[in-house]
């Protein structure tokens, strides 16, 4: 099927790569030339696992191809995903501007019917925007083509995007008009094959769907990480406690980890977005607005058990960081618990020394310009001279590090760690002072 995706970000990549992959025909739009030129160059803009041999080899093929023209793009696919993206506005609404940009280009440039899906996070009534927009263009033509708009969201997760695209837990379909659900079925159907994984619903309902599981994930989070401060005043271990609630499958063993917040590209940006679509409404959602205060608070915690162990003024201070991307297996720093960790402790006067397996042109690209910053080649050498050591991301390179070197790298053996990666007895017994999530300090 001849598909066209309009956004070459995260999500339009690796659905375009994956779709091609099962044998469709993807062209793929962005208005950014130099992106483009690199993807057909094989160098992908963004890390993530298995990603670029994907782009690579469906390039050369054929399946996968790269272009600025708008026009090329709209006249190729039946299939139109909207991919582009949807930047917070000043108030932590989702930004629509480039959306309904792709809307009107594709009813500019059509002269067949054309099915448009929007995959981007959208706000509940972007599809009737998106309509609306269309409609418009089209009757400034003085066209009477016809176009299906389809709710359809993306539920990737960074670093494990490839293998979620290609084994989807479900498939949403928000639409009204039956017709176009048949030809969604074969475009996934590579997807859909042992079990049904489609669930058909209305367009509202779709949108909502794709708000409602983030902000259920960012839920827990926040749930567990305010469990995890009354654990640490209780003096209760937060781990025991996951492990306690957790075994009921009601509450399950997942996203229920405490650790120096939540950040990402989605979850701070859809729960805030989905706050001002209630408030739009007249409608104040206390939980959701608690989930957003706990994880600012939660960002905060780090800096709170440095400055308890050190004072207030960091001045001649140097921390090694080990961990700068939002999660493991990603080079994304965008709201990074670590940004917050470094630039309170650059406020407090002190220096980072750090460290991540992939983001480290990621950090000199944003914070390359600060003298109080660097970036150091190994997780080890990292740790040379500092103070004390920081832990901001899970990285399976972190967990089992060797504690004498640690120690004798250290001028104080004290480690601050934000995701809960060691045993705090074990450490207590090598004479390293630990400060973890909830586990009493
Ligand atoms: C998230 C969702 O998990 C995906 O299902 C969704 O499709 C995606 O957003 C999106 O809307 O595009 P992602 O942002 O890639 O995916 O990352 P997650 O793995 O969900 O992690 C988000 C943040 O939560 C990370 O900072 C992570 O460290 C934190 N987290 C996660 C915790 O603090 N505790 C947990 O138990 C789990």
């Amino acid at each position: 099927m001849k598909v066209t995706v309009f956004g070459i970000g995260y999500v339009g990549l690796v659905q375009a790569a994956v779709l091609a992959e099962v044998g469709h025909d993807v062209l793929c739009v962005d208005v950014d030339e130099h992106k483009v030129e690199n993807l057909k160059n094989g160098n992908i803009p963004i890390y993530e696992p298995g990603l670029t041999p994907l782009v690579k080899q469906n390039y050369e093929s054929g399946r996968l191809q790269f272009t600025t023209d708008a026009k090329a793009g709209v006249s190729h696919g039946i299939m139109q995903f909207i991919a582009v993206g949807t930047p917070p506005d000043e108030d932590g609404s989702a930004d629509l501007k480039y959306v309904t940009a792709v809307a009107r280009t594709i009813a500019q440039y059509m002269d067949d019917h054309k099915v448009v899906l929007d995959k981007s996070t959208v706000p509940v009534g972007t599809a009737d925007k998106v309509r609306a927009v269309m409609q418009e263009t089209l009757q400034a033509r003085g066209s009477k083509l016809t176009f299906d708009v389809v709710s359809n969201p993306e539920f990737l997760k960074e670093g494990a995007a490839v293998a979620d695209c290609m084994r989807p837990e479900r498939i949403v379909v928000g639409t009204d008009n039956d017709d176009v659900v048949e030809l969604l079925r074969e475009l996934y159907e590579p997807f859909n094959r042992n079990h049904d994984r489609m669930i058909l619903m209305d367009i509202r309902s779709a949108e909502l769907t794709k708000y409602a599981a983030n902000c259920m994930l960012a839920t827990k989070i926040s749930f567990m990480n305010e469990i995890s401060n009354l654990a640490e005043l209780l003096g209760a271990d937060i781990e025991k406690v996951r492990q306690g609630i957790g075994s009921d499958p009601r509450i399950g063993y997942h996203f229920i980890y405490p650790g120096c917040g939540y950040g990402g590209s989605c979850f701070p940006k859809d729960v805030q977005a989905l706050i001002r679509t209630a408030e739009h409404i007249g409608y104040q959602p206390k939980l959701l607005q608690a989930v957003e205060d706990v994880n600012y608070q939660q960002k905060d915690k780090l800096p709170q058990f440095i400055k308890r162990h050190f004072g207030e003024n960091l001045a001649g201070k140097t921390f090694a960081l080990w961990g700068l991307s939002f999660k493991p297996n990603t080079d994304d720093m965008r709201e990074a618990s670590s940004r917050v960790l470094m630039e309170t402790l650059w406020q407090a006067g002190a220096q980072v020394q750090a460290f991540d397996p992939e983001a480290m042109d990621e950090t000199q690209r944003i914070y390359g310009h600060r003298a109080d910053l660097k970036l150091m080649g190994t997780k080890e050498a990292a740790l040379q001279g500092a103070d004390a050591l920081v832990i901001c991301t899970e990285w399976q390179n972190f967990r089992a590090p060797d504690f004498d070197t640690i120690k004798s790298a250290l001028k104080q053996p004290v480690i601050f760690d934000g995701r809960n990666l060691y045993d705090p007895e074990r450490l207590a017994t090598r004479g390293i002072t630990y400060y973890a999530i909830g586990r009493g300090a």
